[in-house]
């Protein structure tokens, strides 16, 4: 195991996720945990985060002395490394000018922490203070052209710093650097499974529900997306029938999906889910609504009152909240995020929260490693590779009234670029591929008489993260082949455009 001390970094999680990809189970701490804390745990190393703090403030988190002679190896990252330093009497200064981004390594010293790493690998800072002198007996690794002890060592004892952030992805070598601390010098069992990690969910949701009153059950939204599904897989796996998985169809759903996402849990997950069929309650809130945000939160608050009443007075909550839905600090925060952040964290639900009621196992998580969580689970490939869906459905893709109408149209002409992207083998190529319904009409002939009917455009965009998105060069044989189908076989119908926006500045979806 690897003992993550945590200074407040946005970057925790990730070093931690960088580990368990090593499969090493890595554990975030509180920087404040005790040396004899860490001893029972016995870890194979200890890497201390960055954190937005600066060890010259009087008042800056710090660690209990005594790890640093644990003898375990210790590797700082950039707040950890100054901290190092500054306990073993270096000095650390504000810099006249704060680095951020990237830089490359201008000089390397042969040393099983850089094996495998070349001259001018790409290294990504992020840092006002920087050392400016070593403690004694501790000597320079690498550096860059702006920062002379990029990376630093001791002598004789195994302690590390890192000026920079391996963790991030654009640290070229940054996982490479990690791996030759982990399994190279702490020398770290690479025996950790994402099974592992079922355990240890199945049994502290045991122990959970244990101490909750004797009537009480944990009550989950499914939406038949990858995250509610593996967190219901699990919770029914922990408790079983004491977790009720609640879908709540909205009528803004695709095509046959509510009854897809009933079959697929009776039939390939072996448990039901609570149908509740709420359609008609959405339509009718949203009835005349056309600004885009008045539909989100209509959206979101009929989706809590339906949800909450089918929560009882000691029930928990299980939500498959992943690590990029609740980061706070992250620069690169996108709308989608906050928009999640949002859905998980309304008024409601942090009462709940405050409460104690609210479970969310998948909260260290991203969501490929969900995805090998579910694939763990033996969830069916084909429920986990599911392109996103957002939480408000079609609505934000029906550009003004959301209608019965209009909700059919789409549905069809939605059915229709899936039916065709997934025939070309596409589908899991492609982040998401689905149409819009435009709320303009234009004038089309059909059968040599006018026609004055809807226009749908298509949108297909390639992303890692949903964060940032462009659009696909999808074949014009099949652009051609969609537009033909969905004016011949969609009534209303007679116009079809491609969205060649990129994100940003446009969003994925287009409300
Ligand atoms: P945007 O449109 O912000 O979308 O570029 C980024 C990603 O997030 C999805 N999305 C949502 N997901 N609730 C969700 O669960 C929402 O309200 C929501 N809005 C957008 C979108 O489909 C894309 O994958």
């Amino acid at each position: 195991m690897i003992a993550i001390l945590d200074f407040g970094s946005q970057y925790a999680q990730l070093i931690a996720r960088k580990v368990r990809a090593l499969r090493v189970f890595a554990q975030i701490l509180p920087h404040s945990v005790t040396a004899a804390d860490l001893r029972e745990l016995q870890p194979e190393g200890i890497i201390l985060s960055g954190g937005p703090a600066s060890v010259t403030d009087p008042n800056a988190p710090t660690i209990d002395r005594e790890i640093l002679e644990l003898g375990c190896p210790v590797l700082g990252i950039c707040y950890g490394m100054q901290l190092i330093v500054q306990l073993l009497g270096g000095e650390v200064r504000p810099q006249a000018h704060s680095e951020y981004g990237r830089a490359h390594l201008t000089n390397i010293v042969p040393h099983p922490l850089f094996q495998g790493v070349p001259l001018g690998s790409v290294v990504w800072m992020s840092h006002n203070d920087a050392a400016v002198s070593l403690p004694p007996e501790w000597e320079t690794l690498a550096s860059t052209e702006g920062c002379a002890q990029v990376a630093v060592c001791h002598r004789g004892r195994p302690l590390f710093g890192l000026q920079f952030h391996p963790e991030v992805h654009h640290s070229r070598h940054g996982l490479r650097i990690l791996r030759n601390f982990v399994v190279g010098i702490c020398r770290a069992k690479r025996t950790w499974r994402m099974r592992d990690y079922i355990t240890h969910i199945v049994e502290e949701t045991r122990a959970r529900l244990a101490q909750a009153p004797s009537d009480a059950r944990i009550v989950g939204a499914v939406s038949g997306g990858v995250d509610s599904t593996v967190l219901a897989t699990l919770m029914h796996r922990a408790v079983g029938d004491r977790f009720v998985p609640v879908f709540v169809d909205n009528g803004l759903l695709r095509k046959n999906e509510a009854q897809s996402v009933r079959e697929n849990f009776r039939q390939r997950l072996g448990f039901d889910v609570v149908f509740v069929d709420a359609a008609e309650r959405f339509l009718e809130a949203l009835r005349g609504v056309t600004d885009p945000e008045e539909k989100r939160r209509i959206i979101g608050r009929v989706f809590v009152e339906v949800f909450f009443s089918h929560l009882r007075p000691h029930d928990l909550l299980a939500q498959g909240t992943l690590y990029p839905d609740v980061i706070e600090s992250v620069s690169v925060k996108g709308p989608s995020a906050t928009i999640k952040t949002h859905h998980n964290r309304v008024r409601e639900i942090l009462d709940l929260m405050e409460q104690g009621r609210v479970v969310e196992p998948l909260r260290e998580l991203f969501k490929d490693e969900v995805r090998e969580l579910g694939r763990e689970l033996g969830i069916p490939h084909e429920m986990l590779w599911r392109q996103p869906f957002p939480g408000p459905g079609l609505a934000v893709r029906i550009l003004g009234e959301v209608t019965p109408e209009r909700l059919g149209i789409l549905r069809e002409a939605d059915a229709i670029v899936i039916e065709e992207i997934k025939a070309a083998k596409l589908y899991h190529k492609i982040w998401q591929s689905f149409a819009v319904l435009l709320p303009v009409k234009a004038v089309g002939v059909m059968g040599d008489a006018r026609t004055y009917a809807n226009v749908v455009a298509l949108r297909a965009v390639e992303s890692v993260d949903g964060m940032t998105a462009d659009f696909v060069k999808l074949p014009w044989p099949l652009l051609a082949r969609i537009a033909s189908r969905i004016i011949n076989e969609v009534q209303g119908v007679n116009r079809v455009v491609y969205d060649v926006s990129s994100n940003p500045p446009s969003t994925i979806e287009w409300e």
